[in-house]
């Protein structure tokens, strides 16, 4: 059965940058012109949706609530594998407002068969969602980052609401405070990934783990771009306005790059793939299906 790929998105209508929660993120930047920032972040996040529907995905736009400005970034909203939606549990107060809105919008999407169950983590356990755990599928196991905003203890949680083993890497800087900064896993499973990001005992385990030449050595420049922060569909990557140097690594191993302006939510310190949440990932192997 060819069935296609499903993405979450957020609608920007209440995006803003109001607080600091990541070294990245401008309140000053967005408050010189806060109006003409929201009518770009607007466009952008049009221009991911039509760069996602291009590759063949489905894009689910869902609304924003007021106040809570970083729901734009519904990769921390819950892993989602085989129709189970694990909700996530943020570490700051800023965001903690978001879970309730994004239980009731998984609710809906459960009402409408897109989801097939929810389940909820212990108090006291933070998990940021996609953007901490990935799911990989050539591998079969979640890649599950931990330190700036998951708690180390997630990842027992990760594995017994899955029933999947999980490999942890430790997150080293608070620059790097989501997996998904600077961690991509591509469809051919090939991995992106900044290595001055990762202890040197996560460094270790990915070493020992992936093949060496289906590692992928990102630079400081990808990291301040945010094109490690991509969306990988089939031989599709999608990102944020890239270097020469990248598009053409990336090329040279069979990928074609889509760059998108995603500028206004750079100044939150988010990118591409933590914009949108894969609604349809399985635990199957990707046998030839676009993924
Ligand atoms: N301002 C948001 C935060 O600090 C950005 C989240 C980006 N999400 C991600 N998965 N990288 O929480």
């Amino acid at each position: 059965m060819v069935t296609t790929p499903q993405f979450l998105m957020v609608s920007p209508t209440c995006f803003d940058v109001s607080y600091h929660i990541n070294p990245w993120m401008r309140p000053d930047a967005w408050q010189e012109d806060p109006d003409a920032m929201r009518q770009r972040a607007l466009a952008a996040a049009d221009a991911l949706r039509a760069s996602i529907e291009q590759a063949g995905g489905s894009v689910e736009m869902a609304d924003g609530v007021p106040g809570l400005p970083d729901m734009v970034f519904p990769a921390n909203a819950a892993v989602v594998l085989d129709g189970k939606a694990m909700m996530a549990r943020f570490r700051y107060p800023e965001r903690q407002g978001e879970e309730v809105h994004f239980l009731t919008l998984f609710r809906t999407l459960q009402q409408r068969g897109l989801i097939r169950e929810i389940v909820t983590l212990p108090p006291g356990c933070f998990q940021e969602g996609a953007g901490d755990c990935i799911w990989d599928a050539g591998r079969q196991h979640f890649w599950a980052g931990f330190g700036p905003r998951s708690s180390r203890s997630s990842l027992e949680a990760i594995a017994a609401t899955f029933d999947k083993r999980v490999v942890p890497l430790e997150l080293a800087t608070e620059r790097c405070y989501h997996l998904d900064v600077c961690f991509c896993l591509l469809s051919g499973g090939e991995i992106l990934y900044l290595p001055s990001a990762l202890t040197p005992q996560a460094l270790r385990t990915l070493r020992r783990t992936v093949n060496p030449d289906m590692l992928i050595e990102a630079t400081e420049d990808d990291l301040l771009h945010f094109n490690i922060n991509a969306v990988s569909l089939g031989r599709e990557i999608i990102t944020s306005l890239c270097t020469p140097a990248l598009r053409q690594r990336l090329q040279a191993r069979g990928y074609h790059v889509t760059e998108v302006d995603l500028a206004p939510f750079m100044l939150s310190g988010g990118g591409a793939y933590c914009m949108t949440l894969r609604l349809d990932r399985s635990s199957a192997p990707q046998h030839g299906a676009l993924h």
